[in-house]
């Protein structure tokens, strides 16, 4: 067993974050557990930049307006005005840090245009933002003292009253959160990580729901899980984000084209060479936001009969292009294609999930001594559409505020609790797994399904289908889990399948169309609808 003061799970801009702001204000011992290597991330992809308001052009009220318009009614206005206000200092941390940002001639920050944005407001680092917040949020970690990081290791419970020895003792409302139970990948163990003041879970995002998405494949909703089955309430996950533009090549995995493209100049054609976006939202055409530009490409998509849209920045001298998209000007050349002559054939794919584990504005969770924070949470802030690059600052914005929440309250925190014996982890008597071939194909089955059924245009009678189906592989699953010995894939599985069905239940709750969950059979707001969430809880 390993004992911690802290155990953060996660190392992307929110773990890290998390965990050097904790470090910076206390001599707490923090333990960040990562389930790959320690850069491999959503935030390591990272590439259009963080929203931010960094000059007198520019001002809250409009960025607050902007991220509200695209809420679609349902953000929590609180937790956007301290999004938003509290977010140039958030940047100004990461310059401090190290982080090296893009500046123009004159030497200020360079900012950039996205889609809902009314002004220039998007702090980069050319088309490659995350890695450069990776690699100077980890080498600040590599040097502390306080903080111990562990790749490999996967999070796999977290550990509540109810893995308490004395069960007698335990108690129902708040559940406290002790730690986490975790595979040691490499030696196949898994160990209890006991946290004795608290357990931030920030284990991003959920893409690997789906068949196409910009996610790498750590991002299999873990966190969601995880939360939900500890009791964790967990809200407003119908609201998947599809990407508009991401490269329509075999093999190329839905590389995502930045918003920052279109945010440049580039221009969408259908394969007629039409400017559809003109039928869809005349005023902002491109810079529409990214719900209605997703929509009308899939649209566009099904009434032609056609398998990708062109996204065109040819009409944009070569030498800015290669400057301002070095990552996708690379990447589209391994495909054969030259973005500073020809257009990018695109389509969409699932990107982001505005939903996930409710916190308050310090992340604070239903669950004592559980923060979260970053992707896998639901702050209020995005509501039915998140905004262009409003997530890299949320993720900033709120674990600097978890870490000062957790910091102010220890003198407060009960000691007994430091003291709580757990249960350890027990697998006697199960099997190494053998039907390796069954969990790659129900996990292809669950993607496929979701992508089918779940995607930017839904109706009751698909998601009815879904339902019935994920509730079958999750129960052959969850049986499957307990008899045999764990690994990662069948965790994952296990994890995706739970917040797919999480996903398919909230939407059907949700009987309007709004934001980025659009119903055919509802096709408009309900305006009684307009305010609430949809909060899912289990019963444990
Ligand atoms: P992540 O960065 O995903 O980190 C999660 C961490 O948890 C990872 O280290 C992962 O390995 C670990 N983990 C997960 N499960 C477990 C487990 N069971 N056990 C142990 N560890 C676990 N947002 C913007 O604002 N601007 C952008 O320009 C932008 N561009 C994007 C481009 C792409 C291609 C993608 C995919 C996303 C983009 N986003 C952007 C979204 C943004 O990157 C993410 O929302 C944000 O980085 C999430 O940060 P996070 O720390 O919450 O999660
Ligand atoms: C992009 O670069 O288009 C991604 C921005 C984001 O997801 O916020």
């Amino acid at each position: 067993m390993i004992s911690t003061d802290i155990l953060v799970l996660g190392s992307g801009s929110a773990g890290l974050f998390f965990a050097l702001q904790v470090a910076k204000r206390s001599k707490l011992r923090i333990h960040i557990i990562t389930k790959k290597e320690r850069s491999e991330s959503n935030t390591n992809y990272a590439q259009g930049g963080i929203a931010s308001v960094m000059n007198e052009h520019d001002s809250y009220e409009s960025h607050i307006r902007d991220t509200l318009i695209a809420g679609a009614g349902l953000c929590h206005e609180d937790a956007v005005r301290v999004l938003v206000e509290e977010g140039p200092q958030r940047i100004q941390d990461l310059i401090d840090l190290g982080t090296q940002f893009t500046h123009d001639e004159s030497g200020k920050l360079h900012l950039g245009k996205e889609g809902g944005h009314s002004a220039n407001r998007i702090v980069h680092t050319r088309d490659l933002t995350g890695k450069e917040i990776e690699r100077s949020l980890l080498s600040a970690i590599a040097s502390h003292p306080q903080i111990t990081l562990l790749e490999d290791h996967f999070a796999v419970e977290l550990l509540t009253d109810h893995q308490r020895i004395d069960k007698k003792k335990r108690k129902k409302d708040p559940i406290t959160c002790y730690g986490a139970y975790i595979l040691d990948e490499k030696s196949g163990k898994v160990e209890i990580v006991r946290a004795k003041k608290a357990v931030m879970l920030a284990t991003g995002g959920a893409g690997q729901v789906y068949l196409h998405t910009t996610n790498p494949m750590i991002a299999t909703a873990d966190g969601v899980a995880m939360g939900y089955r500890a009791g964790a309430v967990v809200g407003n996950l119908e609201f998947i984000q599809f990407h508009p533009t991401t490269l329509y090549a075999e093999g190329a995995r839905s590389f995502l084209i930045s918003e920052a493209v279109r945010g440049a100049g580039g221009i969408l054609r259908n394969l007629a060479g039409e400017r559809f976006m003109a039928e869809y939202d005349p005023f902002r055409m491109e810079l529409a936001p990214r719900d209605i530009v997703a929509r009308a490409i899939d649209a566009e998509l099904k009434h032609r009969g056609e398998q990708y849209v062109l996204l065109d920045i040819s009409h944009l001298p070569a030498e800015k292009i290669k400057k301002e998209f070095p990552n996708i000007y690379e990447k589209c050349k391994l495909f054969g294609i030259d973005i500073t002559k020809d257009p990018i054939p695109v389509v969409p794919a699932a990107h982001y999930s505005c939903g996930g584990v409710v916190t308050d504005l310090v992340g604070r969770t239903n669950l004592s001594n559980l923060y979260a924070c970053g992707e896998v949470t639901m702050t209020g802030v995005h509501g039915a559409n998140r905004l262009a690059s409003n997530s890299l600052l949320e993720s900033l914005v709120f674990s600097y505020r978890a870490a000062n929440d957790l910091t102010d309250s220890l003198k407060t925190r009960p000691k007994e609790e430091e003291k709580v014996k757990l249960v350890e982890w027990d697998d006697s008597g199960t099997e190494n797994a053998e039907e390796w071939v069954v969990i790659e194909h129900d996990r292809r089955e669950v993607q496929q399904l979701m992508w089918d059924y779940v995607g930017i245009v839904r109706s009751t009678y698909r998601l009815k289908r879904s339902e019935r189906r994920l509730k079958l592989i999750s129960e052959e699953i969850e049986a499957y889990y307990r008899k045999t010995k764990v690994t990662v894939p069948l965790l994952e599985l296990r994890n995706i399948t739970l917040a797919a069905l999480l996903i398919v239940r909230s939407a059907l709750k949700r009987k309007e169309s709004r934001g980025l969950h659009y119903m055919t059979d509802y096709p408009e707001p309900k305006p009684a609808l307009g305010k609430k969430d949809t909060i899912l809880q289990k019963k444990v």
